[in-house]
């Protein structure tokens, strides 16, 4: 028999004191993932590495992104000579953490907002789908001049990127009334986003209130 390793028990503990209000867990894997479909800008954090003068110190700066992956995964084009792009390449496993909210309200302390924890896939130059992945990327982010392989040299040896997140802490609003704790990672692969209105995140809430 295969044990659990000691990280999913973690996590199942953990999710396991998530405080529920009426939102359920797959609610909450629901918004999450409306959310990701909807925003295109995150806050990219990373830890700076051993030997750095700022090692074990963070670093968080907003950062695009394209919800292009039906699994959750973000297309980010990757620039390696950036402070976070340093600090994920001096980690072995290129980890780093997302984090997304709602759009900005009067009262953004009732609003969801999550962090994804996850590692980086790079592709360098060898990036199979470059152009369907390039539509999709100016489709959130028009104003992209350039992207790998449109024209020209590259932009500061800027690549694709995809991010995939691998733990993922979600706050719906105030406890109580919102989902408040980790989401399992196999539920939020599978969850399917709603076509969101920017401010949708109201209804959205009002709608899973059974
Ligand atoms: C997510 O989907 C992409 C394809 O869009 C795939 O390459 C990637 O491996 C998937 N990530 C995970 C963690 O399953
Ligand atoms: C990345 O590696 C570090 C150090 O080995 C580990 O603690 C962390 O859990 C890993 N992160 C991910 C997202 O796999």
């Amino acid at each position: 028999m295969k044990l659990p390793s000691p990280k999913t028990i973690l996590l199942a503990a953990l999710a396991s004191t998530g405080v529920l209000g009426f939102e359920s867990v797959e609610d909450a894997a629901r918004i999450a993932r409306t959310l990701v479909q909807s925003e295109s800008i995150g806050t990219l954090s990373t830890t700076f590495p051993e030997g750095h003068a700022l090692a074990g110190e963070s670093l968080g700066l907003i950062e695009y992104y394209a919800p292009c992956h039906n699994n959750g995964s973000l297309a980010v084009l990757f620039f390696g000579i950036s402070l976070n792009g340093k600090n994920i390449l001096a980690s072995s496993n290129h980890s780093a953490t997302f984090s997304l909210q709602a759009p900005p309200s009067r009262s953004a302390a009732t609003k969801p907002r999550l962090a994804m924890m996850g590692t980086f896939e790079i592709f360098g130059d060898k990036y199979p789908q470059g152009d369907e992945l390039r539509r999709c990327y100016l489709k959130s982010h028009p104003d992209a001049w350039w992207t790998p392989g449109s024209h020209g040299e590259g932009v500061h040896g800027a690549t694709w990127a995809r991010f995939d997140p691998q733990t993922i802490y979600f706050v719906g609003g105030f406890g109580g009334a919102h989902y408040i704790g980790y989401i399992p990672i196999d539920l939020y692969r599978r969850a399917v986003p709603r076509e969101a209105e920017p401010d949708s995140f109201e209804r959205l809430r009002i709608e899973s209130d059974k």
